[in-house]
C-alpha cells in the first residue's frame, strides 16, 4: 500500500504524507510517488496549485532513518534527489499545511514552498547535525537568506526544536492557524490561486523562483557531502542509536 495518497480536485493537486505509524516517515517509495505526481501535473495545463499535508498527529518526522541506516556506504538515493527536484522545479504554487511535527526534509521542503500554513503547536527541527548528517535541500543557502546567518546557525550547527511563532517571525511561515481552521485557509488559498490566469500564474511563480539555478546548484554540493556523512561513523551510530531506543554513545559521536 502507498503511503502518499493523491487526489487531484478542481485544478489542485493535494498530496497527503500518509504513514501515520511511523509519524509520516519519509521512504524511498514515498519520495518516487511524490516526484511521480508532481512530474504528472508539469504538463497537464491543468493543474494550478498543490497542497501538501500529512494524515495523522503530524506532518512529518522526515527521511525514514532506517532506510538512512541502510543508504550507509552504498549511498544512491535517487528517489530523494527526484522528489526535491520536482518540488523545486514544480511550476505552480505549493502550499503546505502543516502540524504537529516538521523533522528535517520536513522542514526543509518548507523552504520550495510559496505558502505556509502551521497550527500553533507545530514542532520544526533541523537535527541533521545530532545525526552525523549535514544541511540539505538548499537549506545551507536558503535559510540564511530567509532567516539571516545568526538564526539559520542556531536551527542548523544546534539541532534544536523551535515552534510555531519562532518560524513566522523568522520568516519560515505564510501564517498561524488553528487546527480547526487550517483546512479551510489552506482551501481558500488554493480557490484563490485557481481562479488566477494560469500564464499569469506560472509566470509569476517563475520570476519569483529567479534564483533556481543557484539553489539547484546547492543542493547538488549539499547532497555530496549529505551521501559522505551517511557512512561516516558518527551517523552510524546516531542511526543505530534510533532504531535501538537507546543514547548515542559519545565515544562513536565524533
Ligand atoms: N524514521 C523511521 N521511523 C521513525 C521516524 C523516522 N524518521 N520517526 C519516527 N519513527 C517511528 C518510531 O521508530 C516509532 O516506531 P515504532 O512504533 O515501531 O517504535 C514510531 O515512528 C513512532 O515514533 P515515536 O518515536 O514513538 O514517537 P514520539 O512521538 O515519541 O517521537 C519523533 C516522535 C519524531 C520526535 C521521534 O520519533 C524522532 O525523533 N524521530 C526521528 C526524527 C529524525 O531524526 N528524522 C530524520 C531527519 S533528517
Amino acid at each position: 500500500m502507498s503511503h502518499i495518497i493523491t487526489e487531484i480536485r478542481q485544478h489542485c493537486l493535494t498530496i497527503t504524507l500518509s504513514r501515520k505509524d511511523k509519524k509520516n516517515a519519509l521512504t524511498r517509495e514515498m519520495y518516487q510517488d511524490m516526484a511521480n505526481s508532481l512530474i504528472a501535473i508539469k504538463n497537464d495545463g491543468l493543474t494550478k496549485a498543490v497542497i501538501i499535508k500529512g494524515d495523522g498527529d503530524c506532518f512529518t518526522a522526515g527521511n525514514d532513518i532506517n532506510d538512512f541506516a541502510k543508504q550507509g556506504d552504498n549511498a544512491e538515493v535517487p528517489e530523494t534527489a527526484a522528489f526535491m527536484r520536482a518540488l523545486a522545479a514544480c511550476e505552480v504554487p505549493v502550499i503546505a499545511q502543516v502540524h504537529g511535527l516538521a523533522v528535517g526534509i520536513g522542514t526543509t521542503l518548507l523552504l520550495h514552498c510559496d505558502f505556509v500554513y502551521a497550527t500553533p503547536d507545530t514542532r520544526f527541527v533541523l537535527p541533521f547535525i545530532n545525526l552525523g548528517l549535514v544541511p540539505e535541500y538548499a537549506s545551507s543557502y536558503l535559510l540564511p537568506k530567509i532567516a539571516g546567518h545568526i538564526k539559520a546557525s542556531e536551527w542548523l550547527l544546534l539541532g534544536e526544536p523551535f515552534g510555531a511563532s519562532e518560524a513566522h517571525q523568522f520568516g519560515l511561515l505564510t501564517a498561524i492557524v488553528e487546527q480547526s481552521a487550517i483546512d479551510e485557509k489552506v482551501n481558500q488559498t488554493a480557490e484563490k490561486l485557481i481562479a488566477k490566469p494560469s500564464f499569469s500564474l506560472r509566470q509569476t511563480k517563475s520570476l519569483l523562483k529567479g534564483d533556481a539555478d543557484n539553489v539547484s546548484q546547492q543542493i547538488n554540493e549539499e547532497f555530496d557531502i549529505f551521501l559522505e556523512a551517511l557512512g561516516r561513523g558518527a551517523a552510524k551510530e546516531a542511526f543505530d542509536a534510533f532504531l535501538n531506543k537507546r543514547p548515542i554513545n559519545p565515544e562513536k559521536f565524533k
